[in-house]
């Protein structure tokens, strides 16, 4: 069968038509009438440390698939070579057209965030803040961490009222991180108010395992604690447990604060261990995918928009309630 020219020019030109239009799946060409269907996005999660994590992944998978939105999921395996391979990895995907970034560390972006920007990608940072120009990402949705160290500051001042001595010990997130940077320097900042003084600080890499072999490494040297901050409730998990292995109390003889409100944390809150756990929100998926969005139809956004969090203590009255509402 002949086809006249005439049938292939128009064949081209609407295929031109389209291809100008963005109704390709995943084009940013979609702007400014994208809709969820054209985000293909490309997720670097820091990896699966923890319950908080655990969340924050299901809260993004989930959200997803409610939407309609093409998810590619990069786990990094808490490896920032391996984050950054990823995110070079979807630089080059033709098919994605938002990267949404958890960072493992608050440095070292610049060059990757510049790549994307070249090659016209929407990047959205989620939970973890970097030092990076702010006009290299679109927004970042997440906590203000140094406002939680603040907030388990003021906690734990509470706890030790009245105490004679108020050593403190603090369990470090993983060090480059501004989860780990934002709440230690908040803590440190109004500490002092209360006559708070750290003892003993180092990292427990957010692990329940680290947290215990840490705190029975100093518990081996000292009993002087009269309480534990706790960068994430899975290390307040671990410090409980050497504190009972070492015979003492936790939640009596040592206070023990930690940050997250995980149900692991609500649990332990129940059973007299832990006192506080500050809340962190990892189920920011929603915000995050509303806003790239907006970022892929053209508006922008503002630089930071940070979630709303409280704070969880073992003598709420209604603390059985407030654990049986809680979503992770
Ligand atoms: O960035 C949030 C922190 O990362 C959480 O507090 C910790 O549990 C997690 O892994």
């Amino acid at each position: 069968m002949k086809v006249s020219k005439n049938v292939w020019l128009l064949v081209f030109l609407v295929a031109a038509a389209l291809a100008l239009a963005g109704c390709g799946g995943g084009s940013k060409d979609c702007s400014p009438n994208c809709t969820y269907k054209d985000m293909v996005v490309g997720f670097l999660q820091t990896g699966s440390e923890g319950g908080w994590r655990a969340a924050n992944t299901a809260s993004f998978k989930e959200t997803a698939t409610q939407l309609g939105i093409n998810l590619k999921f990069y786990d990094s395996q808490n490896d920032l070579a391996k984050q950054v391979a990823g995110f070079r990895q979807f630089i080059q995907d033709k098919e994605v057209n938002v990267i949404v970034l958890a960072a493992l560390e608050t440095t070292g972006w610049d060059d990757v965030l510049k790549e994307a920007q070249a090659a016209g990608k929407t990047v959205v940072l989620e939970d973890r803040r970097i030092d990076a120009p702010d006009n290299l990402y679109a927004t970042y949705i997440g906590s203000d961490f140094a406002e939680e160290g603040r907030k388990s500051a003021d906690e734990i001042c509470k706890l030790l009222e009245g105490s004679a001595s108020k050593n403190v010990w603090m369990l470090i997130g993983n060090v480059g991180s501004s989860a780990a940077k934002d709440r230690g320097q908040g803590f440190k900042e109004k500490m002092g108010a209360c006559g708070i003084t750290i003892t003993k600080e180092q990292t427990a890499n957010w692990s329940i395992t680290e947290g215990k072999q840490v705190t029975e490494a100093w518990l081996k040297e000292t009993k002087d604690v009269q309480a534990i901050f706790a960068q994430n409730d899975e290390m307040g998990l671990g410090a409980i447990e050497a504190l009972k292995e070492a015979g003492l109390k936790p939640g009596v003889d040592v206070f023990v604060l930690s940050v997250d409100a995980t149900a692991g944390a609500f649990k332990a809150m129940l059973a007299g261990e832990l006192n506080v756990t500050v809340e962190c929100n990892p189920l920011l998926a929603p915000q995050v995918y509303e806003a790239a969005l907006k970022a892929l139809n053209g508006e922008s956004l503002p630089k930071w928009v940070p979630s709303q969090e409280g704070v969880f203590r073992s003598t709420d009255p209604n603390l059985q309630e407030i654990t049986d509402s809680r979503k992770y």
